[in-house]
């Protein structure tokens, strides 16, 4: 009895075993089913999100080419702006155009960053945009001027600064920094605001100086045109009017390197 029920025992367990067999066999298969569908919904997802990444990427480049387009425009604008106020001006286009390439040289004797130079060597030309406001009487006085006409020019960087006020383009901003500051001075004796040292931003404090050297060295109704050598001098040492305090002392250190170049931009970029 014992030995019949322990064989009975024995294959009722057996029995038992491949029933649990059959039942794992059958959940394991409907787990490998189940994965094979999750497998199909993912790589259908994969499939749908690589064609989203298609299309971001096309509208992407769509919008940084209209972005491209729309800074073009902002810079044709700016040079037309330019233009014209040396229209008004009794200062050149080449005045305007020297300006650019001097302040280049000078941001890149600073090392400033690429894009900063970019930016001030196309803004730097239209300083002078402001002068649009200043009555032709005054602009194109041949004698000195009454001190309440000084006064009248002396609001061209303010002018200017209004003109270009408000933009979102770093290009415009700079615009607009570089007419508002091109008159101040490191020693607190420029105009309109009287900033001293570091409070001009440092493309007005290049176009200041580079404003001074060029017009040292062209003719005025008023004075002949100096050599290159007479400039440096009289920006480095002085001569009672213009005094090297005036500048930003390291602008004055890095020209001491580079004003061979100051000189091949002006010969090579003379009025017409
Ligand atoms: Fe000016
Ligand atoms: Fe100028």
């Amino acid at each position: 009895m014992t030995a019949e029920g322990g064989g009975g025992s024995s294959l009722g367990s057996k029995q038992d075993l491949h029933a649990q067999l059959l039942r794992y066999a059958a959940d394991l298969q409907t787990s490998v089913c189940r994965e094979r569908d999750t497998h199909k919904q993912l790589s259908a997802i994969v499939e749908q999100l690589e064609m989203y990444t298609v299309d971001l990427r096309r509208a992407v480049a769509a919008e940084r080419r209209r972005s491209d387009q729309l800074a073009e425009a902002h810079l044709d604008t700016i040079l037309r702006l330019a233009r014209a106020s040396t229209f008004r001006d009794n200062e050149t286009q080449a005045h305007a155009s020297r300006l650019g390439l001097y302040s280049g040289v000078l941001a890149e004797a600073l090392q400033m960053p690429e894009r900063e130079r970019q930016v001030l060597v196309t803004v730097a030309p239209m300083h002078d945009i402001g002068k649009i406001g200043v009555p032709d009487a005054i602009l194109h006085k041949a004698g000195p001027l009454t001190p309440e006409e000084w006064s009248v020019m002396r609001r061209h960087p303010a002018i200017g600064a209004s003109l270009l006020r408000g933009s979102s383009s770093d290009l415009i901003e700079t615009a607009r920094l570089v007419s508002l500051t091109h008159h101040e001075a490191w020693d607190g004796s420029g105009y309109p605001q009287g900033l001293r040292e570091n409070e001009t931003p440092i493309c007005g404090r290049i176009v200041k100086f580079v404003d001074v050297y060029d017009a040292l060295r062209s003719k005025r109704p008023y004075k002949p045109a100096l050599s290159h050598e007479d400039t440096c001098q009289i920006l480095l040492k002085g001569d009672g009017r213009t005094l090297p305090s005036e500048f930003d002392p390291r602008i004055l250190d890095v020209f001491g390197d580079v004003q061979e170049r100051f000189d091949e931009i002006y010969r090579q970029n003379r009025d017409e």
